[in-house]
């Protein structure tokens, strides 16, 4: 059996029905991943309040349920047909924003609203991300005796500890700061932690000055300063 050439024509067919599929296989991919992820990042602080938009819901009559989660394998947060949440925290605002106040770390996760319009069910998906403090910004310089104003004073030749310690979630940035009146501002270390603490060895009047713990929350931007004067005799 002779094996007949495949003529030019033939090929071009072949190569454009290929690219064809190549394209209709990359465009189902990229629909699949757009309706996996989530599409939208929301920060809420504890205590706080936040907003979540239903961002395809058209007006009007539409019906918009709220999920905590994928639709389906968690029953309804709220919906616009009727349904009340069991947390009186949730309510719903323009008929399809979610509003939680009161907020919680447990709040922290996935939402979906899913929109009913015409028997079709489109969903949009939010990321809520809880951040809480900085709160209990503690800043100790140790050893020093405390004057009456709150200025501390340390002895010269003396080994201090200046440690700063708070409360965040998630971790914060903890950085020292030395202001001395009359030179530049000296920024110390920054640290991703909870406590950011040095050590000044032979401590001597060069040192006197302001030093200042800044505490900031990664995820709100929401910052605490403590200042603390220290004066060496
Ligand atoms: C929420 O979605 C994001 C991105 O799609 C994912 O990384 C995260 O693990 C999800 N969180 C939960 C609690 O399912
Ligand atoms: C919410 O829905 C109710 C009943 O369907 C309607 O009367 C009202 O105008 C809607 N409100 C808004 C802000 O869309
Ligand atoms: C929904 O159905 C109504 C009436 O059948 C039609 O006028 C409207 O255009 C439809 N809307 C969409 C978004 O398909
Ligand atoms: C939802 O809105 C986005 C952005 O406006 C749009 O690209 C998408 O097609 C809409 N989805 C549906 C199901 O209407
Ligand atoms: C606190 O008192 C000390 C000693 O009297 C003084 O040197 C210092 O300037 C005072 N600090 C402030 C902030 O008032
Ligand atoms: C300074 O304080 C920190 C935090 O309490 C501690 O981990 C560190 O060992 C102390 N350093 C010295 C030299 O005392
Ligand atoms: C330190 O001094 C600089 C410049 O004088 C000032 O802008 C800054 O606010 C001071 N920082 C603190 C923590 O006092
Ligand atoms: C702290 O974390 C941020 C974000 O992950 C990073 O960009 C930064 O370099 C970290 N800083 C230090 C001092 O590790
Ligand atoms: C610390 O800051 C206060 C207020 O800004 C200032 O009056 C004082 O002189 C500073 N102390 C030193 C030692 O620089």
């Amino acid at each position: 059996m002779a094996i007949r050439p495949v003529g030019p024509l033939v090929l071009l067919l072949l190569l454009l029905l290929a690219l064809a599929w190549a394209r209709k296989a990359a465009g189902a991919v990229r629909e699949q991943k757009r309706r996996e992820g989530t599409e939208e990042q929301v920060v809420g602080e504890v205590g706080g309040e936040v907003i979540l938009t239903c961002r395809n819901a058209s007006w009007p009559a539409v019906q918009v349920d709220w999920f905590h989660g994928e639709p389906g394998a968690i029953p309804i947060l709220f919906s616009s047909d009727g349904k009340l949440p069991s947390d009186a925290r949730f309510s719903l605002v323009g008929n399809s924003s979610l509003h939680i106040s009161g907020l919680r770390l447990e709040d922290e996760g996935n939402y979906t609203c899913k929109e009913t319009l015409n028997a079709t069910a489109s969903l949009h998906r939010i990321q809520l991300l809880i951040a809480s403090g900085p709160g209990q910004v503690n800043v100790n310089i140790y050893p020093t005796t405390a004057l009456l104003n709150g200025t501390l004073y340390a002895k010269r030749h003396d080994i201090l500890n200046f440690t700063c310690t708070s409360d965040s979630f998630p971790t914060p940035t903890t950085k020292w700061d030395f202001n001395q009146s009359m030179s530049l501002q000296e920024p110390f270390t920054e640290v991703n932690d909870t406590l950011g603490y040095f050590v000044l060895y032979n401590i001597s009047p060069r040192y006197q000055g302001n030093y200042s713990c800044l505490v900031t929350n990664p995820l709100s931007g929401r910052r605490q300063t403590v200042t603390r004067e220290l004066l060496i005799y």
